[in-house]
């Protein structure tokens, strides 16, 4: 057992053994360590002002991740080190590819989101694939707001980066590998103090002593959402448990069968694994959440712990068939992911039980997943609706298994189960998307709130069984203009 985090910020060495565990990074950053370098903008993972690069190794593989610090607790960084926009200027006094390329571009006016999107594009030079997808540029920045410069000479300025060589970050890998390799002791962490408790359990067995001990000690996988109730909602977390470095919870595994992600997986991580049995939704939504310092950060099972009616993974998930991984002491039992919805705020989660991970099965190759999120914003946007589908279509154009699922048309992420019947057995064709439409009109009364009417939701989620249809339908449907105006109508609100 210890009873401090360990960490660095640049070349220095913390201990902390009375930090309040859930003081922010970036007020411990600016209040305690005077590093004012790094901005406050909105407090709440929006605008990427706040954002640094938290080092960590996983195995022998230095990894280098943009997180917004605003909304990352300093208990979390334990065994990690943390770059400020004050380590991106080389030993020598040099400025860093990045910077250069900011000043030869034009790349920043009054200079408050400077520092965020410079850390955001010192991560991204780290990145792979960065110079082969042509929007990769755009989704690395889509975290970092800019309200002086526009962003073409940002874009520009990443460009030039990129065809920079090694900085000296590279040059330090193996000084940093080694120094974040002397920091692991697999020990259990344990803090206590006036400003509460915290627990970063060594194992997935500690984890779940812990919380048989005490149920109501919060769970904080990426603390994206967490964070918030903190920065925003002002809550008092009297003992927190954080997971996101449990190694059991950290496996990714995929096989024929599918993909099963530990609950302390981020979106990021998930991706690839995610992106093989799943390409379109992780294109069209998974893609979109938050952004890449959220992805970094939050955690697919947080996603789906938090419950929200508007979380974007649980309906892909729940289309694609996935199972939840829960573990209670040492009971462990597994539940299709719909049920473990039961009501606004009501998960199918007993005190001291918490998510292990969650499978998804690989779609066998006659069965097509779509999943279309709509937002008022394109990036960095909470869903209004989110529809997600699985059809499997034997050779004949018959649908022999439907699922259907909906984030925003209920208190819940829900199955349409009307919408599934007046699919299931019938041929894929007009009649049966007219039927199917009407279904969705009686499985669903959502609500009117201030991201869509309740017209606007039915409306939508029909029209998004018409763009399924003209996406993935007979053949010669593709061709027919009436369903071709309404899928471009699905596809304006979506992209609106
Ligand atoms: C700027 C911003 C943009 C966002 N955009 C999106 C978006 O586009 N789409 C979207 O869906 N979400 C979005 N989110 C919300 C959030 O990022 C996701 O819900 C994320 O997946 C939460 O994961 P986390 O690891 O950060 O959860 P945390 O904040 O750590 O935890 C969330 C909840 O789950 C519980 N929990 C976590 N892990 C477990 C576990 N293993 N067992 C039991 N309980 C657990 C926690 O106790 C807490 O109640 C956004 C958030 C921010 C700040
Ligand atoms: S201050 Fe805006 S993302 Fe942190
Ligand atoms: S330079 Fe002013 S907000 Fe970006």
């Amino acid at each position: 057992m210890r009873h401090g985090i360990r960490f660095y910020v640049g070349n220095e060495c913390h201990t902390l053994a009375d930090v309040a565990p859930t003081r922010t990074l970036l007020d411990w950053l600016r209040e305690d360590r005077g590093l004012t370098g790094t901005k406050e903008g909105c407090n709440e993972g929006d605008c990427g002002a706040c954002t640094v690069l938290v080092v960590r190794l996983e195995g022998d593989r230095l990894v280098w991740r943009a997180v917004n610090a605003c909304i990352q607790f300093v208990s979390m960084l334990d065994g990690a080190q943390v770059l400020t926009i004050e380590d991106v200027r080389a030993p020598d006094g040099s400025l860093h590819p990045v910077q250069q390329a900011m000043v030869d571009q034009h790349g920043s006016q009054c200079g408050f989101c400077t520092p965020g999107f410079v850390m955001s594009m010192v991560a991204g030079r780290k990145a792979d694939g960065l110079a082969q997808d042509e929007h990769a540029i755009d989704d690395m920045l889509a975290g970092n707001l800019c309200r002086c410069t526009g962003y073409a000479p940002i874009v520009r300025a990443m460009r030039q980066a990129m065809e920079a060589g090694p900085d000296h970050f590279d040059a330090q890998a193996h000084a940093i590998a080694d120094r974040l390799r002397a920091l692991r002791d697999g020990a259990t962490v344990e803090l206590g103090g006036p400003a509460g408790r915290l627990t970063i359990p060594a194992t997935g067995d500690a984890l779940a002593q812990t919380m048989l001990a005490d149920p109501d000690a919060r769970i904080v996988a990426g603390a994206t959402d967490v964070g918030l109730w903190v920065t925003k909602g002002m809550r008092d977390l009297p003992h927190i448990v954080t997971i996101g470095q449990v190694p059991d919870l950290r496996r990714i595994e995929c096989s024929a069968d599918g993909v099963y992600l530990g609950a302390a997986v981020t979106w990021q991580e998930a991706r690839a694994a995610l992106a093989d049995i799943l390409p379109q939704p992780d294109a069209e939504v998974i893609r979109r959440i938050g952004s890449v310092q959220v992805r970094n950060s939050g955690t697919v099972c947080g996603n789906i712990a938090n419950g929200s009616p508007i979380g974007d993974g649980p309906p892909v998930l729940i289309a694609a068939g996935a199972k939840l991984h829960l573990r209670r002491g040492d009971a462990r039992r597994v539940i299709a992911l719909e049920d473990f919805f039961i009501d606004y705020g009501k998960q199918d989660r007993a005190p001291g039980e918490f998510v292990e991970g969650v499978s998804i099965p690989r779609p066998t190759p006659d069965t097509v997943v779509r999943a279309w999120k709509v937002s008022k914003r394109f990036d960095q946007d909470i869903s209004a609706i989110l529809g997600a589908f699985s059809l499997t279509i034997a050779p004949d154009g018959t649908i022999t298994n439907a699922r259907v699922a909906f984030g925003g048309m209920a208190a819940t992420p829900r199955r349409a189960s009307r919408t599934e019947a007046a699919l299931e057995g019938r041929k894929w064709d007009e009649t049966t998307l007219a039927a199917a439409r009407q279904a969705m009109m009686d499985d669903f009364a959502p609500i009117t709130d201030m991201r869509a009417s309740d017209w606007y939701r039915r409306t939508v989620a029909a029209n998004l069984l018409t763009r399924l249809y003209a996406d993935c339908g007979p053949r010669d449907a593709r061709a027919q203009t009436s369903v071709r105006a309404a899928c471009t109508a699905a596809g304006e609100h979506a992209h609106g």
